[in-house]
């Protein structure tokens, strides 16, 4: 005799076949569904494995029948019987234990619940709000959990391959020094050292480089990372990433490894032949073709420049746009030429939305262009444009102006936007792509100073090094985004790995000796002891199980996530805390 005060299963819902019938068995679970049909009592009995109809009644086993009519949704239950094959008429192949059933003979409620807030079976419609409070029950949803059987495949893929090419799993600190990465830090008071602050790591980027330079050669970690930034549907404050280094590597072995697990993770898991090696486009050329630095490239719809023909128009908006170094380019639309006045205003709001100055549109019909603007831009100029864009009859030409990053920006928006009125985005496509040679600096108009694209420690191209002296926000920097479908999935670069060089991109980004001593002089410290040349990656955990289980949001594959106000609805976090703790921390709230 075992201790359990309940009948333990003998299999789970997921489990019976034709073979079982005759067998007596016990199946423990949820009550998914209930029919009463008359006398007989169907119940669907659902656990992680699947689901089981089981019957009662009232002739054959009436005590257990009796129970059974107290049964409600989500009750526990532990229920044994007889398995038989079910009527040939009421056989269900949409589910993997269609062809049977069991007739129960012993019924113990284990647990009664209330009535759920929402439908548990399908309930496509029931406000995001009200799962995330109740995401005990929402995560019940087979086609949640799902999700996370999925998500713990790829875990395993991920450590198995990585283990398998001889990377180390270490781990890093969550409680590190604040060093600015681009985002926001979340910040830890500390209670020993009063006035002191710890911070939750972006990314583990320090870390890791020091790893490298103690010699561990190759690391990798799954792991959180932490930035208190605004949120959307690709984007947490707390995410996880597959986060790795390299020694002694340059752009292409880390490529080649990164390539080699998406390949594997996806015939794992998805049972998909993504061809290697992953097409490459610098940034400069994802830009102009597709205003994005993470081009979607499953369909066209590809962004044409005019300025040649722009600049010597009578139309100042462009002509004056070009002589400034700006660019007049446009996207062309096919078939939406029937697009009538008021839908192309509502076209034109919605560029301004991206920050637009305009939009000029040209109508291509079979006998004549008619062009937005007119009585500016003469039919010559109509024409060429059209003819750079290859137009046909019934294609809806649209461009914008400005500079070279704002316009093709709002063209890629824009691209993206036409592409789903379209609906010409296919399904089912999995487009894998480098985006390489990103600028090293961007110089933010907020702070009046040179910030870094990817992160202050990336090295930049050997032959832009000059660059930094003279032009440095030309210089290009040894960086790589892994993109898919439009989203970036990863991303990377070639570390700095000499103090000298260090040092002066920290001046460039502002960065004084002082402030840089004070910030990160224990990287710099270990960088005069023999740094490794070495590079890394680092994967989005979560979008790659996003895109691999078709969510809509990353919110859909995080067992607890927080909403896009930064809460977590479920436990209420964040919430105030005692006086007490507060003052333990000597911190006064304002
Ligand atoms: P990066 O900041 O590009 O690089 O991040 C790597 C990848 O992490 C994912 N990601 C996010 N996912 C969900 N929510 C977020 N808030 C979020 N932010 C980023 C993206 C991104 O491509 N230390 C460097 C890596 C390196 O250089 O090795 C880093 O963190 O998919």
């Amino acid at each position: 005799m075992g201790l359990s005060t309940f009948k333990k299963r003998t299999v789970t819902c997921g489990e019976l076949r034709k073979n079982h019938v005759g067998k007596t068995i016990t199946l423990t679970g949820w009550v998914d569904k209930r029919r009463d049909l008359g006398g007989l009592i169907f119940i669907d009995l659902r656990d992680r494995y699947g689901k089981t109809q089981i019957v009662f009644s009232p002739e054959r086993h009436e005590g257990a029948h009796e129970i059974a009519k107290s049964l409600r949704s989500e009750y526990v239950l532990s229920a044994t019987g007889v398995v038989r094959a079910r009527p040939e008429e009421t056989r269900n192949p949409e589910v993997t234990t269609g062809e049977i059933e069991v007739d129960i003979h012993e019924l113990t409620i284990l647990n009664k619940s209330e009535t759920p807030p929402f439908p548990m079976d399908d309930y496509g419609d029931v406000n995001e709000d009200l799962r995330l409070k109740y995401r005990y029950l929402d995560l019940r949803r087979p086609s949640v959990q799902n999700n996370f059987i999925m998500r713990h495949r790829a875990y395993q893929v991920t450590r198995q391959y990585f283990d398998q090419k001889g990377f180390l799993e270490i781990e890093t600190p969550i409680l590190m020094k604040s060093t600015p990465e681009g985002a926001r830090d979340f910040l830890v008071p500390s209670r020993l050292h009063h006035g002191k602050f710890y911070a939750l790591p972006q990314s583990p980027q320090t870390y890791k480089q020091i790893l490298m330079v103690s010699g561990f050669d190759r690391y990798f970690q799954i792991v959180k990372c932490f930035r208190d930034e605004d949120l959307r549907a690709d984007r947490q404050p707390e995410f996880t990433q597959i986060d790795v280094e390299m020694s002694f590597v340059d752009e292409e072995d880390i490529q080649q490894i990164t390539e080699g697990a998406i390949v594997d993770i996806f015939k794992t898991i998805l049972n998909t032949d993504v061809q290697q090696p992953f097409p490459r486009m610098t940034y400069t050329e994802a830009m102009e073709r597709f205003g994005s630095d993470k081009p979607d490239t499953r369909f066209g719809l590809e962004i044409r420049n005019c300025s040649e023909i722009a600049q010597h128009s009578g139309f100042r908006v462009f002509s004056d746009v070009v002589k400034k170094n700006g660019i007049v380019a446009g996207i062309n639309v096919p078939g939406l030429a029937s697009y009538t006045r008021s839908q192309l205003d509502i076209l034109t709001d919605y560029v301004k939305s991206l920050g637009a100055g305009g939009l000029v549109y040209l109508r291509v019909n079979a006998d004549k262009i008619e062009c937005s603007a007119s009585k500016f831009i003469t039919e010559d100029e109509s024409n060429a444009i059209a003819k750079k864009f290859e137009a046909k009859p019934g294609d809806l030409i649209l461009l914008i102006s400005g500079t070279w990053q704002k316009a093709l920006t709002i063209l890629g928006t824009l691209r993206l936007e036409m592409a789903q009125r379209l609906n010409s985005i296919p399904e089912g496509k999995w487009n894998f792509l480098w985006v390489t040679d990103f600028p090293l600096l961007e110089f933010s108009e907020e702070e009046k100073r040179f910030v870094a694209v990817h992160h202050p420690f990336t090295a930049p191209k050997p032959e832009d090094v000059p660059l930094l002296e003279t032009d440095p926000g030309k210089a290009r920097a040894r960086a790589y985004d892994l993109v898919l479908n439009g989203n970036e999935i990863a991303g990377g670069s070639i570390r700095i790995h000499t103090q000298e060089v260090q040092s002066k991109m920290f001046s460039l980004l502002g960065i004084g000796t002082e402030e840089a001593q004070r910030k990160f002089g224990f990287l710099l410290d270990a960088f005069k002891y023999g740094a490794p040349p070495h590079g890394g990656i680092a994967f989005g955990f979560d979008r790659i199980i996003m895109l691999m289980t078709g969510s809509k949001s990353i919110r859909d594959v995080i067992a607890f996530p927080k909403t896009a106000s930064g809460m977590s609805l479920m436990d209420e976090a964040p919430s105030t805390v005692d006086v007490k703790q507060l003052d333990e921390l000597h911190i006064k709230i304002k």
